[in-house]
Parts: C-alpha cells; sequence; structure tokens
C-alpha cells in the first residue's frame, strides 16, 4: 500500500510504521491517523510480521495532535477527531501484534497517549515525553486522562496533567510510563533487538498474552483469572504448545509454527 505520511517496512517478522511528516515534529492530524490504521490492519494480515515497531523520523516521535487542524474545529469535529484518535490506538491494542514503541525524541499529547497504547516502550535518552494539553487550553483527547493513570497511578498522572510540564526519559521509566532508556544512538538496534526475541516466540502466545493483560486488567479479578484459564486450556489444543514442551524435555530450540 502507498502512504503518504507514513514509511512501512517489513523484514525478518518485523513490520515497523514510522511517522513521517519531520518538518511538523510528526504531529497527528486526521490523515496521518488514518494511514496508520491501515497500515496496522496491513501488518495484522500478513501473518509473515509477528511484532510490530510504531516509531519517528527526525527529531520527534510524535509532539502531539496537530494544533494546526485542531484549532478552528468545532465541537462536533473535534469529537469526529478525538474519535479517530481513539479508534487508532484501540487497533493498536487489540492488534494480534506486540507493539513496541520506539521513542525517538518528543512523545507529547497524542504521542505521549499513542506511546500509552503500545506494548513495550523504549525511550531515547533525550527524548522528552508529557501531556501539555491543558498549555493549550484543552485535556488530553486520545486517553491520556484514562490510561496515564492506569499506567503511572492518579497522583502522579494528575500532576502531569495539571501542570503540562513535560519529563525526561529517565524519569518516564522511573515512573513506570516506559520500560527502558537507551542511547540516541542505539535506539533502532536496542528495540529490534527486543522485537527479534519476540518474533521467535509462538505468535498465538504473544497474542493471548497481550490480551489477557490489556483485557485482565480492566475487569475484575476472578473474571480475569477464568480469562487465564480459558486461554490456558485453549494453548494445549496447539502445536506450539507440544512443541515448546517437547524441545524443552528433549533440550533442543523449539521452533514455533503459529498452529
Ligand atoms: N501540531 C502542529 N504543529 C506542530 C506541533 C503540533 N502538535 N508540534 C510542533 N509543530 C510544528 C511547529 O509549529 C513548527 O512548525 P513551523 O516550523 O512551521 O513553525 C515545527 O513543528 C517545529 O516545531 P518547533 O519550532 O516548535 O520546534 P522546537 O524544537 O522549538 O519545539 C516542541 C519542540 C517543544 C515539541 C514544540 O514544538 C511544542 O511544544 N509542540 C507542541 C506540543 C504540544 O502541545 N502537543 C500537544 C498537542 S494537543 C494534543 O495532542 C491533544 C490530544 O490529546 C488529542
Amino acid at each position: 500500500m502507498v502512504y503518504k505520511n507514513i514509511l512501512v517496512e517489513k523484514k525478518e517478522g518485523i513490520g515497523t510504521i514510522k511517522i513521517n511528516r519531520p518538518k511538523v515534529l510528526n504531529a497527528l492530524n486526521k490523515e496521518t491517523m488514518q494511514e496508520i490504521s491501515k497500515a496496522i490492519g496491513e501488518l495484522n494480515q500478513d501473518k509473515k510480521i509477528k511484532v510490530a515497531i510504531l516509531t519517528g523520523e527526525g527529531k520527534a516521535f510524535i509532539a502531539g495532535a496537530d494544533i494546526n487542524q485542531m484549532k478552528d474545529m468545532t465541537s462536533l469535529e473535534a469529537k469526529e477527531f478525538a474519535e479517530l484518535g481513539h479508534s487508532m490506538l484501540l487497533k493498536i491494542e487489540n492488534s494480534r501484534l506486540p507493539f513496541i514503541a520506539a521513542i525517538n525524541g518528543y512523545a507529547l499529547g497524542g504521542g505521549c497517549e499513542t506511546i500509552m497504547a503500545c506494548d513495550i516502550c523504549i525511550a531515547s535518552e533525550s527524548a522528552k515525553l508529557g501531556q501539555p494539553e491543558i498549555n493549550l487550553g484543552v485535556h488530553p483527547g486520545f486517553g491520556g486522562t484514562q490510561r496515564l493513570p492506569r499506567l503511572v497511578g492518579r497522583m502522579k498522572a494528575k500532576e502531569l496533567l495539571l501542570t503540562g510540564e513535560n519529563i525526561n526519559a529517565d524519569e518516564a521509566c522511573r515512573i513506570g510510563l516506559i520500560n527502558m532508556v537507551v542511547e540516541d544512538n542505539n535506539l533502532i538496534e536496542a528495540t529490534e533487538k527486543i522485537a527479534k526475541k519476540i518474533a521467535s516466540k509462538s505468535p498465538i502466545q504473544t497474542d493471548f498474552i497481550k490480551s489477557l493483560v490489556n483485557k485482565g486488567t480492566d475487569i475484575d479479578i476472578h473474571s480475569a483469572c477464568s480469562l487465564e484459564i480459558s486461554y490456558f486450556s485453549s494453548s494445549f489444543s496447539t502445536k506450539d504448545q507440544k512443541e515448546g514442551m517437547s524441545a524443552f524435555l528433549e533440550k533442543k530450540k523449539p521452533t514455533f509454527t503459529g498452529k
């Protein structure tokens, strides 16, 4: 598929979506969000792809939703815009693919909201993260008021949302907003190393684990544990379970086929 605002690359089981509007620090306009949504669908369909990376071109990951496009929106247009953002992020969350955010620079506003829908977040040491919407006379519209407190707790979330202050990558890691910080020039290599490790696992299990954590943490513990039992029992009708356990007992490396 041909895209205008993003680049999509597929290699060695890894699908990479790179937002490519560096002149506006990869700000998310409607067209870019529609393209990202389409690209997620494209990667989901491709059975050779086992894991996805989301990153940005230039000095930003995503510096937020596009302020030029939002400035004169009516309430109805803003509602449709927010719905588009939410729908894109739900596509990431509901994708069978683990998504790794490689945060190469600013992840602000809608950019910070985007990483929160991903499964693993790796940031370069110079990255800056935050929810500065309050400085624009609004609040986050792509899930920031909801995913942020679930990730870092209500106190820290309210501090970031109410002050609009950005934090550096180390602080983001300390509060549990991201997984790790790497040197700027090592970001893609470090991200691909983790992506390759995940790509070597059973794709059935990466999908199950992602669903269980995402769905399970939004429902009560008893229903969540029942869900785990149901996925666990289904795992025993897969070839990957037989392969994984036989390989262990035969002291071999397993080769998972996703069957
Ligand atoms: N939307 C549109 N354009 C943006 C943008 C955004 N979110 N962020 C940056 N740009 C544009 C700038 O307007 C500028 O364009 P021009 O060259 O035409 O002037 C270009 O990108 C480069 O930006 P700066 O000159 O500002 O770069 P800098 O290095 O001096 O500053 C920055 C970088 C601190 C990230 C600064 O650009 C900034 O504060 N950006 C806005 C961050 C923000 O408020 N994000 C939240 C958006 S609202 C949102 O996301 C709502 C939601 O939840 C749905």
